[in-house]
């Protein structure tokens, strides 16, 4: 085991890894972020992403130890001082049924409007087109985003 620091949602923390220990894993078995969804476990789905250095990673892909000394922010910190406007436009468009891809569908939107903040509606699709979704069809996802970057 080996002891990492990671500043998470803006807090230090510390914690114990196995060198084969994937970031998903830690971050949820070890430090209580459950936002980051286990889907593929490959890098397929974009349901584990999170923001490193304000960058979106699959965590699924990321070794924890290799995130030793840098920020990680989840969906847990985007939204610490309550709903962020894209989530109440994904809620005022009813973006998700089940839910399961909403927290990396939010980073990857969050990144997108961070570097880009009126996206065209392609660029807005080639932003979450990383991020599967199994029930919606993506159009409430799209428009929910839209409404932001109109603003
Ligand atoms: Fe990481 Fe699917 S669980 S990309
Ligand atoms: Fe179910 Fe997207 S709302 S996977």
């Amino acid at each position: 085991m080996q002891k990492i620091s990671i500043k998470l949602n803006g807090e230090v923390r510390y914690v114990y890894v196995e060198p084969n220990e994937v970031l998903l894993d830690v971050l949820r078995d070890k430090l209580g972020a459950k936002s980051p969804k286990s889907g593929c476990e490959r890098g397929d789905c974009g349901a584990c992403a999170v923001l490193l250095n304000g960058k979106s990673v699959r965590s699924c892909l990321i070794l924890a130890i290799e995130v030793d000394g840098q920020e990680i922010d989840t969906l847990e910190g985007l939204s610490q001082g309550g709903l962020t406007p894209l989530q109440e436009s994904f809620i005022r468009h009813n973006s998700f049924q089940c839910g399961f891809c909403a927290p990396g569908m939010t980073i990857s939107a969050t990144e997108l409007l961070k570097n880009n903040p009126h996206p065209t509606r392609d660029e807005i699709k080639e932003a979450i087109a990383g991020n599967l979704c199994r029930c919606t069809g993506y159009e409430s996802i799209i428009e929910a985003i839209e409404e932001i970057s109109k603003k």
